[in-house]
Parts: C-alpha cells; structure tokens; sequence
C-alpha cells in the first residue's frame, strides 16, 4: 500500500533542473530528465546529508545533481555517484506516478 503525496509543480519543472520537496521528516530531491519526472531521497550517500546548504538552491546543472557539502556528482538518470568521496555508490531512488495529469512520489 503506498501513500501518495503531490509534487506541487511537478508540470512546470524545466528540463534538467531540481526542487527539492519535504514530506514528514523525509526530503527529496525531484528532478525532470529527458521529459520525465524522477525523484531520489536527497541524502549523500557519503555522509547521509540533505545535497543542497539551503531550500533556494539549485542542486542540479544540466548534467549532475551535485552536493554542495563535498562535491560528489550524481547522475540524474540513475543516482549513481560518478566522482566525488562516494563514488560508485547512488542515491536511493523514489517511486513517481502519474494521476491526471499530477506527479506523485509513492511512498511505501
Ligand atoms: S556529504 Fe555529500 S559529498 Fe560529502
């Protein structure tokens, strides 16, 4: 049985860009690659902390999702860290689905 939460603005994500969204005491980074929404826990898998220092900031450039804590690159496509200290490991991906037009992250 999942919970189902809206992403507010899912629709209007630009390509290649992130938000990050909180649901109860998790947080996520969402994140629109090749058209479609993907969405991962926003924890480093280095040292299990949030990607971004502030709620304004940008967390992903046109090709990495990046922690600003000691710079690992994620790809946007996967999770996986391609450099930085955790290299080779991922961020843990969300489940998204879409309802009329809305995205939701399904939690379990
Ligand atoms: S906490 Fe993310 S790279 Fe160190």
């Amino acid at each position: 049985m999942f919970q189902k939460h809206l992403i507010p603005n899912a629709q209007d994500l630009p390509e290649g860009k992130a938000l990050t969204l909180k649901i109860e005491d998790y947080d996520f980074l969402v994140t629109r690659q090749k058209g479609e929404i993907v969405a991962y826990e926003n924890r480093c898998p280095h040292q299990n902390k949030p990607l971004h220092w502030s709620e304004q900031e940008v967390v992903a450039d046109e090709d990495y999702l990046k922690c600003h804590h000691h710079g690992a690159l994620f790809s946007p496509l996967d999770g996986t860290c391609v450099t930085g200290p955790c290299q080779g490991s991922h961020l843990k991906k969300a489940t998204v689905g879409i309802e009329q037009g809305n995205c939701y992250l399904l939690l379990a």
